[in-house]
């Protein structure tokens, strides 16, 4: 299969975080010569200005003034893919443990989710992209052509997410694990776009598998679809 040989589809995948979405992402949008699209980095992105301009996140005449007002765009420069907030580069600001419990918190609140919809569905229009998120296949892109929904013990989840941020040594792997249990619970129990598997969403469970086999799996079903 070379690039471009796929027919432009829209690919969604969820799942819980560090259950490899990101990795596996990235690749299959590379394999498919597709855009990738991290839309945790949006929520992410909210939460960076939530914290930076001092606003309360249960205040949610704040939080709808914020939605209305801030301006979050993806752009390409030599270090890849980036997201800006009013033009400046927060792309490290939001990986710390504080925005990414703050993230969750603020993807609970419906203007919050609102206001992103419309960024994302924007994103999607050209189609030829792999989307990853909490709510693509359900929400967002419920008729996406691909959907994928990805799975890994919390143990194995909380391990990678440790390892990776292991270099800041601001984190135990007790703490990773504790934040990582928090958020699988805010995630999947708030009432707006809980995190769940579509009806017809393929479910890959990445316990024991390499990305590139989680890959090669997900190319396999996009290839079936469109009857290659
Ligand atoms: O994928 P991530 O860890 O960067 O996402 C950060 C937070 O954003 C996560 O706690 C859940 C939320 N999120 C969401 O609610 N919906 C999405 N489509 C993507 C992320």
């Amino acid at each position: 299969m070379e690039k471009g040989d796929v027919k432009p589809l829209l690919i969604a995948i969820d799942g819980p975080a560090g259950a490899g979405k990101t990795t596996v992402s990235r690749m299959l949008a590379d394999r498919l010569g597709f855009l990738y699209v991290d839309t945790g980095a949006l929520y992410r992105g909210v939460a960076f200005e939530v914290a930076s301009r001092g606003i309360d996140p249960e205040d949610e005449e704040a939080l709808s003034a914020l939605a209305a007002d801030i301006d979050l765009k993806f752009g390409h420069t030599e270090k890849g893919v980036r997201l800006f907030s009013g033009g400046k580069d927060i792309s490290n600001d939001i990986r710390t443990p504080e925005i990414t419990m703050l993230a969750s918190a603020v993807s609970a609140k419906p203007v919050v989710r609102e206001a992103l919809l419309g960024v994302q569905k924007q994103l999607g229009a050209k189609k030829a992209a792999v989307f990853e998120g909490r709510d693509m296949g359900t929400v967002v892109f419920p008729d996406a052509d691909v959907k994928f929904f990805l799975i890994a013990d919390i143990e194995a989840r909380a391990r990678r997410r440790f390892l990776e941020y292991k270099d800041a040594g601001s984190q135990s792997f007790e703490d990773v694990l504790e934040d990582m249990k928090t958020r699988d619970d805010n995630d999947s129990s708030r009432a707006i776009a809980p995190l769940q598997p579509a009806d017809d969403a393929v479910i890959i469970d990445s316990t024991k598998l390499p990305p590139a086999s989680v890959v090669d799996q997900m190319v396999a079903v996009v290839l079936l679809k469109q009857g290659a």
